[in-house]
């Protein structure tokens, strides 16, 4: 639905983007993680039509997107970073302005602007001016401005910022809504867990290049001891049990201390029973199990040698 082929953008000397390459399909939920600064708003911005890439073109079902007036690009939605919105005016007549810059007729601009109101949870403050919102609720208007159209492609830019988890989940409950409905989904963040949560797969950039390309089980195999398995015992562990767990196939490493015992496992979910039966079988008394997946956080520092947040 959507495809972005090698694309790129410098600012003078600044590399902002250089040579993203993606594809998101109908129905998914494309993750685009990375650092501030990394290139995420400028890769967006290129494919909204908004900036002109130096290199690079972006297609749309299949055919390239000729510039910012191609009637193709009603196909997409943009949900900016930095707020799109009339500060003087309510949250009903900017979406009505919006609605009316992307051709709406007048039922079609009722229901989408009932629905875009239940998406962004301000029904009762309607009438009120943006200016009176918090940020969290004007970062709510300027996502349900954005899919008043009815775009096949989404592209949302840090959406979620300043907003409150509850209003997140909300968020969520309709992007995946609107997922299950076949819209193409890219979604821009430096939250792990949003993209954790939300996304079928991910890409990372740092420096405006692709670092990283996969599903979250995809990125979590390029860390060597991603998978970690903790397991405490009513007793110290004897010499001959580690034995047999270090000869277990997809254990990669057992360390002890006092009563507890550090696993790395090649696959958490598989290998976790593997290693409770041997415990039962050599008379050892469990007294609790905990895991660790790596998250993004650590596959990010894993990659770069840099954390997502001070980069
Ligand atoms: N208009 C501009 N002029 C000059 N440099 C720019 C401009 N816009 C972006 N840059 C530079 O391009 C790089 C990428 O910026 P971009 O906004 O795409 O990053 P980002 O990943 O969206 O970051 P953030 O998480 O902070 O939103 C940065 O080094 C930034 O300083
Ligand atoms: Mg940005």
């Amino acid at each position: 639905m959507l495809e972005a082929r090698g694309l790129a953008k410098s600012y003078g000397a600044i590399r902002a983007v250089d040579g993203v390459s993606f594809a998101v399909e109908p129905g998914r939920i494309l993750g685009l993680l990375g650092p501030n600064g990394a290139g995420k708003t400028t890769t967006v911005s290129m494919i909204s039509g908004l900036l002109k890439p130096d290199s690079g073109e972006v297609l749309v079902a299949g055919r390239p997107l000729r510039g910012d007036t191609d009637p193709a690009k009603g196909k997409l939605g943009l949900v900016p970073q930095e707020l799109a919105l009339y500060d003087e005016l309510s949250a009903a007549e900017n979406l009505r302005f919006f609605g009316s810059l992307q051709g709406l007729g007048a039922r079609t601009m009722a229901r989408a602007m009932d629905e875009a109101l239940a998406i962004s949870g301000l029904a009762d403050r309607r009438h009120d001016r943006v200016k009176t919102y918090s940020g969290g609720m004007k970062r709510r208007l300027n996502l349900a401005a954005g899919l008043l159209h009815d775009p096949q492609v989404l592209l949302l830019d840090e959406p979620t910022v300043g907003v409150d988890p509850q209003s997140r989940n909300a968020i969520f409950d309709a992007l995946e809504a609107l997922r299950d409905k076949g819209k193409a989904i890219l979604y821009t963040t430096h939250y792990m867990e949003e993209a954790e949560r939300l996304c079928d797969r991910l890409i990372i950039v740092d420096r405006g290049k692709v670092i990283a390309d996969g599903t979250l089980a995809d990125l979590q195999r390029l860390l060597p001891a991603g998978n970690r398995l903790v397991v405490e015992l009513t007793s110290p562990p004897d010499p001959k049990w580690l034995m047999a767990l270090r000869a277990l196939p997809g254990v990669a490493s057992v360390e002890e201390s006092d009563h507890r015992l550090t696993l790395v496992l090649d696959d958490l979910a598989g290998g976790s029973a593997a290693v409770l039966s041997c415990l039962k079988a050599h008379g050892a008394t469990v007294a609790s199990v905990t895991s660790e997946r790596a998250g993004l956080e650590h596959i990010f520092l894993s990659l770069t040698g840099r954390t997502l947040r001070d980069s």
